[in-house]
């Protein structure tokens, strides 16, 4: 059976990627970084299915000595500093980690074996301040992050080792997707985790900046399965991964705040401190190349995932689960 490896296996998306391609019987490898405490809680229930090697984006001596031990057949590159405010804190380290980190794997893949298949995780954070909606493939880009400029800079590095060393790389444009796994300092699950506190009366109000951005949100889960799809295709190309359909962070509280019988107007509160030096307004993504060529589309509805979300974190709180302190969070300024 294939063997694949995945960096930021960690993360949302790769613990979702982790358990597809187990279902697909494959080997799984995942790379994880060195850090004091081991954060291995998104891949419980398959960690003894799964193989964990240390290795980082930043040393591609690492990077080398994982794919000449596991062989690997797909290389599935979902490490990256993603959070985007963070960017314009350590602009140096996300360019390192989310640009070079990306020539690195792919130069390391090249130097092993030029054979193995590799799917990089772009962004629709690449549009930024959009020149056309719907976002497609040959939509052009302008980046308004730190965050956006680096993934720029993954993207066309992994056309370019496609074009100069013939090589099987394939870059997933992918618009956001959330899920009960999803990081909390992102919007989203900051609002469904804002949302079963306040229920619990654990919370008083929840801090939020810019409502009227918009976003074409879909579900981890669905978008997993396009990246595997991209790597089982005999022509490498690049793909937009969307729903075709956009909402404002007040249309996400309004869906959430109401699954939880309450009204969002009475707890929300805007906050300058999460505005950003430069906003993404408006991202909608035209899905069509995938749904034609991967036969790719999401199953997974905007307010089925909210709904979704805001259960898990009801289920989490009520269980007891320790969550980080929830003043802090929803006042630091993430
Ligand atoms: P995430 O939850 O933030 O996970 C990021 C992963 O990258 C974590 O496993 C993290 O490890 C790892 N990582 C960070 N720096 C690293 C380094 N220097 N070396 C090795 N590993 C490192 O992100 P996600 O939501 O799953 O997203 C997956 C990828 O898709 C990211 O590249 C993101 O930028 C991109 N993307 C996401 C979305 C979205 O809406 N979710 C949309 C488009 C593109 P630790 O656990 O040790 O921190
Ligand atoms: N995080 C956050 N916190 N965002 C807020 C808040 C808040 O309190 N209030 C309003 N927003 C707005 C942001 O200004 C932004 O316009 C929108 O909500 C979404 O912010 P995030 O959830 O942080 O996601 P993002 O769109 O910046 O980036 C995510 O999607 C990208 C794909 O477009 C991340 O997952 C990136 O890694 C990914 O590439």
């Amino acid at each position: 059976m294939p063997t694949a490896l995945i960096t930021g296996i960690t993360g949302q998306d790769g613990s979702y990627l982790a358990e597809f391609l187990l279902q697909k019987n494959y080997t799984v490898v995942g790379m994880v970084r060195r850090t004091s405490i081991i954060n291995l809680e998104r891949l419980e229930p398959i960690q003894d299915r799964i193989s964990l090697v240390q290795g980082d984006l930043l040393d591609e001596g690492s990077l080398i000595g994982v794919l000449r031990e596991f062989a690997p057949d797909e290389v599935y590159n979902l490490a990256a500093m993603s959070f985007v405010p963070t960017s314009w804190q350590q602009p140096v380290l996300t360019g390192e980690a989310t640009a070079l980190g990306v020539t690195r794997m792919l130069d390391a893949i090249r130097l092993v074996n030029k054979g193995m298949r590799f799917y990089q995780a772009s962004s629709s954070e690449m549009f930024g301040k959009v020149q056309e909606v719907p976002q497609r493939e040959s939509t052009p880009f302008y980046p308004r992050s730190p965050y956006g400029v680096a993934k720029l800079y993954g993207h066309w590095i992994t056309v370019n080792y496609r074009e100069s060393y013939g090589m099987h790389a394939t870059s997933g444009i992918l618009f956001n997707h959330g899920s009960p796994r999803r990081g909390l300092e992102f919007v989203e699950r900051k609002i469904s985790l804002g949302v079963a506190a306040i229920k619990l009366g654990q919370l008083d109000k929840l801090r939020l900046g810019n409502m009227d951005a918009q976003r074409d949100l879909g579900f981890a889960g669905d978008y997993v399965q396009a990246m595997w799809l991209m790597l089982q295709q005999s022509d490498p190309q690049d793909f937009v991964i969307a729903t075709g359909s956009t909402h404002s962070v007040r249309e996400m509280c309004a869906v959430a705040f109401e699954h939880a019988g309450l009204d969002y107007n009475k707890y929300v509160v805007q906050d300058q401190r999460f505005y950003r030096p430069a906003e993404v307004d408006l991202l909608v993504g035209d899905p069509a190349k995938a749904g034609r060529l991967l036969g790719w589309e999401p199953e997974l509805g905007f307010k089925e995932l909210m709904h979704s979300m805001v259960d898990s974190d009801l289920a989490k709180l009520q269980s007891g689960v320790r969550l980080p302190d929830l003043q802090e969070f929803t006042t630091v300024r993430f």
